[in-house]
């Protein structure tokens, strides 16, 4: 992340993290300790200045664009508890998963307080911007709660099969990802007034970048260091998942290497050894080199829309392109 990139990120966090905390809160002790838990182990906070830098390109300042902002984190934090149960994760931001700490009765209601939670921050906007505007902003809100569980449907039912195709897995990832990403950026551009063509744009940019940002993701998944990710490698492995990387290298390699990748895929009693032996056949197949030419397409894409939009926030704009830059090369 640049230099200028990163002081606005830390500012906007400090911002959201004001208001998650007051949000988050309320008397029964182990409920609220369960879903601020992970909320305070910080996160990168993309989403949140994902809308805050949309309303700015609209002449709308964090002070206001904020409540969305920490809405989408707020949503993000709910599917985050409930992916780590279901895709038996132990840790995330460098500390151990919610369901493990408080158990996964306790870890599913988190999530659902969170998820009533970023419809709850949306509603401070009421007597601040108009009333139309506040509505689009809720639509958005749900269609993208919607889409995210499609898109983990998805996800889950590509674990079962071997045949899933790249546009599937762009299907699903548009659904499991990129819809939040999408859904971010609208809602900020639209609490800021922007016209529908201006919503489009901002949208399709986000979007794109969005897909590109999960494709990064799967990578770091395969040769990302855990301790920078703070969260575990080979999981996606471990679970049989269909990442862009595995659907490219099981269409490549030789029938032998297939059998092997697909007798440890999936495999929860796998040794590391194997599934190191396994990654290191899909990296052996180019599957990183696809997946980056794959990653770069979506975000010109992206930037290219972003391109489009005329704005007088010039430094907002050029943030933003730092943000897409970021989302397709990070490390974490
Ligand atoms: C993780 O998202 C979930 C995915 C969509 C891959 P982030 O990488 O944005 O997670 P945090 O919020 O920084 O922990
Ligand atoms: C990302 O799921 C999408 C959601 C959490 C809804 P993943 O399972 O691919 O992401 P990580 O790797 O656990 O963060
Ligand atoms: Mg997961
Ligand atoms: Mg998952």
């Amino acid at each position: 992340m640049s230099n200028e990139l990163l002081k606005y990120a830390v500012k906007v966090a400090e911002k959201v993290n004001m208001i998650l905390g007051e949000v988050v809160r309320g008397d029964e002790k182990q409920l609220y300790d369960a879903s601020y838990y992970l909320l305070k182990a910080g996160g990168k906070r993309l989403r949140p200045l994902l809308t805050v830098l949309s309303a700015r390109l609209f002449g709308l300042s964090e002070d206001i664009s904020i409540y969305p902002a920490a809405s989408v984190e707020l949503l993000h934090n709910f599917t985050l508890i409930h992916d780590d149960i279901m895709d038996r994760d132990e840790f995330r931001r460098g500390i151990p998963t919610v369901h493990k700490v408080y158990g996964e009765a306790m870890a599913i209601l988190a999530g659902d307080l969170l998820f009533a939670k970023s419809f709850e921050v949306m509603f401070r906007l009421v007597g601040v911007i108009p009333y139309e505007r506040i509505v689009k902003a809720l639509k958005e809100l749900t269609w993208a709660a919607v889409t995210v569980a499609e898109g983990q449907a998805l996800d889950m039912e590509f674990e079962g099969r071997a045949d899933v195709k790249v546009d599937e897995y762009l299907k699903m990832v548009f659904k499991k990802t990129a819809a939040l990403f999408k859904a971010s950026a609208y809602i900020g551009a639209v609490v800021a007034g922007a016209e529908e063509s201006d919503l489009e744009r901002i949208s399709e940019f986000a979007k794109n970048i969005g897909i590109a940002f999960q494709i990064r993701d799967d990578e770091l998944g395969l040769v990302g260091d855990e301790k920078v990710l703070g969260k575990p490698v080979f999981s996606d492995l471990r679970e049989g998942k269909k990442t862009i990387l595995v659907i490219y290298a099981l269409e490549r390699v030789n029938d032998e290497q297939r059998r092997l990748i697909l007798d440890i895929l999936g495999n929860r009693n796998a040794s590391v050894e194997e599934f190191k032996k396994v990654a290191n056949i899909i990296i052996e197949s180019g599957a990183l080199e696809y997946s980056n030419r794959v990653a770069e397409e979506y975000l010109r894409k992206g930037m290219s829309k972003l391109e489009e939009i005329n704005t007088k926030d010039l430094e907002a704009k050029y943030l933003l392109r730092e943000f897409a830059e970021f989302l397709t090369k990070r490390l974490y």
